[in-house]
């Protein structure tokens, strides 16, 4: 056994996996490491039929320090085989950690750029697979850019997006400007390994928007990810709603502080992005973090996100594990030129126990028979009238007076008659936990409702919850004391349940997985 080096590294590394494994937050059904600390997805990707996902990963403990790439295959995006260490901390330029990169294909060589940290800062570094992407040899003269453009003060510089453009390479290095915002640094090459910069591909800016608001953007852009979204409008009409409309993502950080990803809507061509809206990813925040998306092999778009923590440090520490990869979900360009969102249909293989409810109007509270507990998928088709909420309470155990002891609450409330004006979709944990030291900020955001119409999909998997109203996520956490797994639904004013559909989820990994495969 490695010896504990950091201070925060209270429990034996022999332990952490039974920590781990015993901790009833633990979900079954999402990615997690397999002990220890988890955040970004990175390298994410499809290679001759089997994807690859690679982590941000300390299995030393459940804190973030001198992270290393975790690795896990699948053959359909549901079950994962663990698969050695991919990249770790070396002396040189990623001596103090394998920060986030991406994954490509280099004429047939698997390559990875990532961000190399070295006491307090990160560059570009560069290493290559062996054909199954098991063995990475880190290249001999790393860091491929010695450094952030000169001239310009920078809040800081990390993770990278990296494509194929014609016969050279463009990649994008995430940062700031400081007093003026967010950007992403473009660079080209030939081989990968010799960069030219371009210039900013686009700069934010952070006097726009309320600093403390959700769709602020930051001082600095960590993880950019930049993609052909679709066909839609950009926003004013004038384009006849057929315009192809890219996305460049972004996770908003400033100052140390993950706060939330976003995306602009716009035109990438020649040499910057040409903006035209600003949309808030997840309404969840920093409970899907630090994005990473990718084209698989039949063109679809899959995003993975980080969910972190609502618990404490300590609590992290002491459960042996922290982070949640979410489930692979599916981006598509809605007429409206916003993204939209779905699990991957492959999920739906987990599912059994089916219960189906419906049609028939709501009123009151309703108890679902037959389907509970933590580890569900729901689909449900609803009608709202204007003015009229729908709630759907989950995680639940009753107090025995009648009301709930603990029980987290999903809303969507329709607010004008077409459905679309200030209607919302809410996640309220105030009751989601009697231990009151768990985050039970309240997160919401716009769902337009036409005619009245929800399709809401929720997906509950201990405390990892990823809900979807109309294809706008909201991805949370949140910690039961009581384990219960009851499921309510309620009405407030007019609204009839079309169809529920439910079942329960199978578990993905069969028992203990060895923090180093
Ligand atoms: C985002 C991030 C990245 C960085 C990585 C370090 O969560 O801060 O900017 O590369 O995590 O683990």
């Amino acid at each position: 056994m490695t010896e504990l080096t950091h201070p925060l590294a209270t429990v034996p590394r022999d332990e952490l996996v039974a920590r781990a494994e015993a901790d009833p937050h633990r979900p079954r059904f999402h990615f997690v490491s397999p002990g220890g600390w988890l955040n970004d997805p990175n390298g994410v990707g499809q290679w001759n039929g089997t994807y690859h996902l690679f982590y941000q990963y300390n299995p030393e403990g459940a804190f973030h320090h001198r992270i290393l790439w975790g690795h896990a295959t699948s053959e359909d995006l549901v079950n994962w085989t663990d698969q050695p260490v991919a990249l770790e901390p070396t002396a040189g330029p990623d001596a103090d950690g394998c920060w986030s990169g991406v994954l490509v294909n280099d004429d047939g060589t698997p390559t990875l750029v990532y961000s190399g940290r070295q006491g307090e800062r990160e560059l570009p570094c560069v290493a290559t697979g062996s054909p199954d992407l098991l063995t990475w040899t880190k290249f001999d003269a790393n860091p491929v850019i010695p450094g952030p453009p000169a001239g310009v003060d920078i809040t800081a510089y990390r993770d990278h997006c990296v494509w194929r453009e014609g016969s050279r390479w463009r990649q994008l290095v995430g940062s700031g400007i400081r007093g003026r915002g967010g950007t992403a640094f473009l660079y080209e090459s030939e081989d990968l390994r010799s960069w030219t910069y371009v210039g900013p591909l686009f700069i934010g800016d952070a006097s726009a928007g309320d600093p403390a608001g959700t769709s602020w953007e930051g001082t600095m852009w960590e993880c950019v990810d930049l993609f052909r979204a679709g066909t839609g409008t950009l926003g004013d009409g004038a384009d006849g709603g057929d315009a192809q409309v890219d996305a460049l993502v972004f996770s908003a950080w400033d100052d140390g502080a993950t706060r939330h990803p976003l995306y602009w809507t716009g035109r990438y061509s020649g040499d910057s992005f040409t903006p035209r809206q600003l949309h808030r990813l997840d309404y969840g925040g920093r409970y899907f973090y630090a994005p990473q998306s990718f084209a698989d092999e039949s063109g679809r778009r899959v995003m993975f996100g980080w969910l972190q923590e609502g618990r404490t440090d300590a609590a992290m520490v002491e459960a042996g594990w922290s982070g949640v990869m979410s489930l692979p979900r599916i981006a598509t360009l809605d007429p409206a030129g916003e993204l939209v969102f779905a699990p991957v249909p492959e999920i739906e293989s987990l599912r059994y126990g089916h219960v189906r409810l419906g049609p028939e109007a709501l009123s009151g509270f309703k108890v679902l028979d037959g389907v509970d507990g933590n580890q569900l998928d729901l689909e449900l088709d609803l009608d709202l009238e204007p003015g009229s909420v729908f709630r759907l309470g989950i995680l639940g155990t009753p107090s025995g007076t009648g009301d709930m002891a603990e029980e987290t609450v999903i809303e969507v409330g329709c607010q004008a008659a077409n459905g679309t004006e200030g209607s919302y979709l809410r996640l309220d944990r105030t009751r989601s936990s009697l231990d009151t030291s768990v985050d039970v900020e309240e997160l919401s955001g716009p769902v337009a409702l036409p005619d009245g119409r929800l399709r809401l999909r929720v997906i509950v998997d201990h405390s990892a919850l990823e809900v979807f109203a109309n294809g706008k996520p909201l991805t949370a956490r949140a910690y039961p004391t009581l384990g219960g797994g009851s499921v309510r639904l309620s009405a407030v004013g007019p609204v009839r349940l079309r169809q529920l559909d439910a079942w329960r989820m199978e578990d993905v990994f069969d028992g203990p997985r060895p923090l180093f495969p």
